[in-house]
């Protein structure tokens, strides 16, 4: 079949969507993160994420066929959360990928439950079983060549009352990410 406009310029083949899940910073927040980058970025030689692409994978889950979108909605409302409270603390670089990230020292349990019961309700619903370790990050350039020489400055603390269904297209600027769903996660009660 010859390539469309379409199925050219879209990251999934014709059908599908290439899909995930995330945690999408609120304006203050991505304004704190892009402030990091902006010293850490050129400090690795990497090549910058763009600052509306910021948020942390909590599943990957690439192309997804349109027939089943309905499911995959299911599985996320059913998925329960509660909200989180998240302070990105670490700035790290993988030396393979060359990526800098922002990441968190300690473990956050809330969001590690949060990704299992994701994960489960999925594979309630026939998605593919995640293999991989979670390392919650936020990715702010790829391609770099060293690790930043500046230390984090400062923790920033966001708080996400929500996760969200996220769709990658790749164009001439590289990737482009659209939120289509949003999903609310809980206040603990008490
Ligand atoms: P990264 O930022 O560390 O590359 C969209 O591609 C998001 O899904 C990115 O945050 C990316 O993580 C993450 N992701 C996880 N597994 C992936 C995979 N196998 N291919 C592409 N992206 C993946």
């Amino acid at each position: 079949m010859p390539a469309t406009a379409e199925s050219g310029r879209k990251g999934g083949k014709a059908g599908t969507k290439r899909l995930f899940f995330a945690l999408w910073p609120d304006e203050t927040t991505r304004q704190a993160i892009n402030e990091v980058a902006a010293t850490a970025v050129p400090e690795s030689g990497g090549t910058a994420v763009a600052p509306e692409n910021y948020h942390i994978t909590l599943r990957f889950l690439g192309n997804v066929a349109s027939t089943k979108m309905k499911s995959l909605r299911k599985a996320a409302e059913l998925t329960f959360g509660l909200e989180q409270h998240i302070r990105l603390d670490r700035l790290g670089f993988w030396e393979g990928p060359g990526v800098v990230w922002l990441g968190c020292q300690k473990s956050h349990d809330n969001m590690l439950r949060l990704v299992v019961n994701l994960n489960t309700e999925l594979g309630g619903v026939g998605f593919p079983h995640e293999n991989r370790p979670f390392r919650p990050h936020v990715t702010l350039a790829r391609n770099g060549t060293q690790e930043p020489a500046t230390a984090l400055a400062r923790p920033l603390d966001w708080h996400s009352d929500e996760f969200v269904l996220v769709a990658s297209t790749t164009g001439p600027k590289g990737s482009r990410y659209e939120v289509l769903e949003r999903y609310p996660l809980r206040k603990p009660e008490g």
